[in-house]
């Protein structure tokens, strides 16, 4: 069992990373040629917003989602069960980089804001033996929206996720990969808002004072609040991208 603050700071939030179910549902609308029964494995669902969205719109899918957290997807699977989709999802505590499943097994590879955790060029290569030939990857990735970053949203960036690259550098990594790009698109800021900072926002102002005096608590609390206010300054020059792409 996996210990840690960050997890039960992100615990009860209606999801634990920037989305929308708006945006889930464009990204699955780009794909095509689907088979009759659609296997989905979902990699880093959390609580699972986008699992139990992608299940409703998709009445033919088996989805297997896998979270390193528990408590995500006990929760994921009470939320499923509240919204008549729960035989449509069956989930697996499993760390991303070592799944227990066979090649080739699945239609669709979901994955919203968790690849990072890997890293954007080993997921793609790693995730890429459990895709059917043609099968989908569809993934969203922080990614800067200019070659000129401000100082200050350069350095937070690079300090935290030195992986972070243009648009164009992403499509490099994707096709060097193996995969085809279908289409991408930004996700909006509101996508960031409504969902996710919005609510976690509330959330820290509720734990900080149950925290006080855990120092890996309070790092992980002033790092989200300098990443919101970060966000919140320099939206227009970074972003998740959403990529729909397919195995070659
Ligand atoms: C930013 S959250 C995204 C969650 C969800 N997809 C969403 O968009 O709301 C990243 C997720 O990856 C999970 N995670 C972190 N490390 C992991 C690992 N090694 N294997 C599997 N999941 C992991 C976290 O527990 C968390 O739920």
């Amino acid at each position: 069992m996996v210990a840690s603050a960050i997890f039960e700071i992100f615990d009860g939030l209606p999801r634990q990373g920037p989305g929308s179910n708006k945006c889930t549902e464009k990204a699955f609308s780009m794909l095509s040629h689907l088979p009759a029964n659609i296997k989905i494995l979902d990699i880093g669902c959390g609580s699972g917003m986008q699992t139990i969205h992608l299940a409703g719109i998709c009445d033919n899918c088996h989805i297997t989602a896998v979270d390193v957290y528990q408590p995500y997807l006990d929760s994921l699977m009470e939320k499923a069960a509240y919204e008549g989709v729960a035989d449509r999802i069956s989930t697996v505590c499993v760390s991303m980089d070592y799944l227990p499943f066979r090649d080739n097994e699945f239609d669709i590879i979901w994955s919203e804001g968790a690849i990072f955790v890997m890293g954007f060029e080993k997921g793609l290569s790693y995730w890429k033996q459990f895709l059917k030939k043609g099968g989908f990857m569809v993934l969203t990735e922080t990614s800067w929206f200019t070659d000129c970053p401000s100082e200050e949203v350069f350095q937070f960036w690079n300090k935290c996720y030195p992986d972070i690259a243009v648009i164009a550098q992403n499509e490099k990594r994707i096709e060097s990969a193996g995969y085809t790009i279908i289409d991408r698109f930004k996700i909006p800021a509101s996508a960031w808002w409504d969902d996710y900072y919005n609510p976690l926002g509330k959330r820290l102002d509720q734990i900080e004072d149950k925290f006080k005096g855990n120092s890996e608590a309070e790092s992980i609390i002033e790092f989200v609040k300098k990443e919101m206010d970060i966000f919140s300054q320099y939206s227009d020059e970074y972003g998740y991208v959403f990529f729909v792409l397919q195995k070659q």
